[in-house]
């Protein structure tokens, strides 16, 4: 199996461009298909999930063309609605395709995402979502949901939590619906906010945008747009935990200070000196971190994308932490991997209890999902000795290039191939 090496205990000192924002582009690219022309997207992160999204794009008849990092999506004619089962398996994120298939064509049908090593991920309030536009769903045999509307219609959407998938595709459903959609507790997160400026450069007309509160006046016509992604709050994220677990400096360029206000708070309180810029943030860390008692929750909260990430700077922190898990019930696998590698973490349901351990030990671990394979590189950084990291394949769903951007900081760190594992008989 392929995997990453690193040797820790090197302090960086360094500066990288963080990656255009994979959860603000995969519900723009299903925005593109709202429109009977082209639509590009720039500054697209080029990474496995996208690269999903343009197969299951092009296999619904539209023409893709990625180039560097810029994306055209012509979706001038589909040739059909429904999404293919290998496609929904290989990314649960495929399902924000229901609201856009069924505001462009009226109809859509795909396949319960099914389960997830983060937990269940159901899409019932997707469903009701709607469902309120006006959408008949039909569940058919083996997990398959048809939605059909003669008409969409704006309706009154009032969300108990707010799910931003769920938030996205009633989004995408409204903006071609007669009427107006009232979408009431709606997700903040600032990808919400991108994909409904976007929408705007597309013609869409919206109100609202950010607040729990988002009202869509449904128009007939798009327009050809150009919009430029966000830098990928969650990449910052990991690597500003990837500064303060091996210590020393560096510069974040494209990483959005504002979308990360809560974040930064947290890794303040943890010691690191972070300066925020116009065009992207400083961090300095020269100390091991201290401990802190984090909730994750909804946006503007402390982003559950980053708990893993957290846990792993816990884990060498000076004193004993917290980490309460709100968001998805099953994304504490990350511990388990820990302490294969010396950490001291007790998990009592969705309450992670951490007591500090410096340094941690190089090991042989594997990667649990995306974020949880990120949290182990954060780890390996600060690992006396070599750190294994199997199972990257999740890792390479998100992160365009974490090795070469840590490389880039002075990291002692290398993808591992499986030619290299015949190499030395591993
Ligand atoms: C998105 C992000 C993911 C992030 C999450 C929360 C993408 C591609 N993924 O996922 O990285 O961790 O937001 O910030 O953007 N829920 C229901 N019923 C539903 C929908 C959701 O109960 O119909 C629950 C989920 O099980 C979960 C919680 O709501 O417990 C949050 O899910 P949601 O906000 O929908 O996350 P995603 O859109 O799947």
């Amino acid at each position: 199996m392929s995997g990453i090496e690193i040797e820790g205990l090197r302090p960086l000192d360094g500066e990288v461009t963080v990656q255009g924002s994979k959860n603000a582009v995969l519900p723009m690219m299903a925005a593109a298909v709202l429109h009977r022309g082209t639509t590009v997207l720039k500054n697209v992160p080029r990474i496995q999930d996208v690269f999903c999204m343009i197969d299951i794009l092009t296999s619904m008849g539209c023409k893709c063309n990625l180039e560097e990092h810029r994306l055209t999506i012509d979706a001038s004619s589909i040739g059909r609605v429904a999404i293919p089962r290998e496609y929904v398996t290989a990314m649960r994120s495929s399902i924000v395709l229901l609201g856009a298939f069924l505001g462009r064509a009226g109809e859509a049908a795909t396949y319960y995402p099914g389960g997830c090593s983060i937990g269940s991920r159901p899409i019932d309030l997707h469903l009701y979502g709607l469902g309120r536009l006006g959408a008949q769903i039909s569940e058919q045999e083996g997990g398959r949901i048809a939605a059909a509307a003669q008409r969409l219609a704006g309706g009154r959407v009032r969300f108990p939590y707010p799910s931003v998938g769920a938030t996205e595709n009633v989004l995408l459903a409204a903006v071609k619906a007669q009427g107006t959609t009232v979408i009431e507790g709606a997700a903040r997160e600032p990808e919400i906010v991108s994909l409904c400026r976007m929408l705007e450069g597309m013609g869409a007309r919206i109100s609202g945008i950010g607040e729990e509160t988002v009202v869509v006046e449904g128009v007939n016509e798009l327009r050809d747009s150009e919009y430029t992604a966000p830098g990928d709050r969650i990449v910052a994220g990991t690597y500003l935990a990837c500064v303060m677990a091996a210590g020393g400096r560096a510069y974040l360029r494209g990483a959005d200070a504002a979308q990360l206000e809560g974040v930064l708070k947290v890794l303040r309180r943890m010691g690191a000196d972070i300066q925020t810029q116009p065009s992207g943030i400083r961090v300095r860390m020269g100390r091991r971190p201290k401990p802190v008692s984090v909730r994750t929750a909804p946006y503007p909260g402390f982003p559950t994308d980053l708990q893993s990430p957290l846990l792993s700077l816990l884990a060498v922190c000076d004193g004993r932490g917290q980490v309460w898990e709100t968001v998805f019930e099953g994304r504490f696998a990350t511990a388990g991997q820990l302490r294969r590698m010396g950490a001291c973490i007790e998990l009592d349901g969705n309450r992670a209890e951490v007591r500090g351990v410096y340094p941690l030990r190089g090991t042989r671990v594997e990667a649990p999902d995306l974020r949880g394979g990120a949290a182990l590189v954060v780890a390996g950084l600060a690992a006396e000795g070599r750190t294994g990291i199997v199972g990257c394949s999740h890792i390479l769903r998100g992160y365009e290039d974490i090795c070469g951007d840590l490389k880039a900081m002075g990291a002692r760190i290398r993808r591992r191939t499986e030619a290299d594992e015949g190499t030395d008989g591993r």
